[in-house]
C-alpha cells in the first residue's frame, strides 16, 4: 500500500514535468537553427514524430519511408514533406492524427531544406 502511494506520487511528479515544454513556459525562447544536421537534428525529429508510421516495417504510413536519407530526400524534392508539416493544404497534414510539430522543429526542417537538405 505504502509503495503504491509512493508510486502514484512519483508518477504524478514525472507526468507533470512532461508538460513543462520550454516553449510554453518561455515563449520568447529563440529557436537555435545553427549547426543543423540530418543525422543529429532532422532524423531525430522524424523518428520522434513520424516514424512510428513512416519507419522500419511500419505499415501505417502508406509505404512512405522517412527513416533513411535517400527516401526522405524524395519527399523533400517533391515538397510533400514541408507542405505536410506546414499543414498548408498542399499535402496531407502531418503528423496524421496528431498535433502540428513544434514551431522550432518546423523551422529546423525548413532551414535544413533551404540549405539543400545535405546528408550530414
Ligand atoms: C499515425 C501515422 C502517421 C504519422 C505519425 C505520420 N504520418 Fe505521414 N502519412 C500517414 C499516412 C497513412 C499517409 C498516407 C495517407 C494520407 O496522405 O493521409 C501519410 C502521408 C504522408 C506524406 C505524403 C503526403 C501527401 O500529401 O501525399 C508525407 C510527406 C508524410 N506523411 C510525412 C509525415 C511526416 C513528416 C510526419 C511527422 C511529422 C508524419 N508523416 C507522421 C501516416 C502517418
Amino acid at each position: 500500500m505504502k509503495n503504491t502511494i509512493i508510486l502514484i506520487i512519483v508518477c504524478c511528479f514525472f507526468t507533470s514535468c512532461y508538460y513543462d515544454k520550454s516553449e510554453l513556459i518561455y515563449p520568447t525562447t529563440t529557436c537555435d537553427t545553427a549547426n543543423i544536421k540530418y543525422s543529429t537534428t532532422i532524423l531525430p525529429i522524424l523518428n520522434t514524430n513520424c516514424n512510428s508510421c513512416h519507419g522500419g516495417t511500419a505499415i501505417a504510413g502508406a509505404s512512405i519511408k522517412l527513416d533513411t536519407y535517400a527516401s526522405t530526400l524524395n519527399y523533400v524534392k517533391n515538397n510533400l514533406l514541408i507542405n505536410s508539416i506546414l499543414q498548408n493544404g498542399q499535402a496531407s497534414p502531418m503528423p496524421k492524427g496528431g498535433n502540428k510539430l513544434a514551431t522550432c522543429d518546423i523551422k529546423k526542417i525548413q532551414t535544413w531544406i533551404n540549405a539543400g537538405a545535405p546528408n550530414n
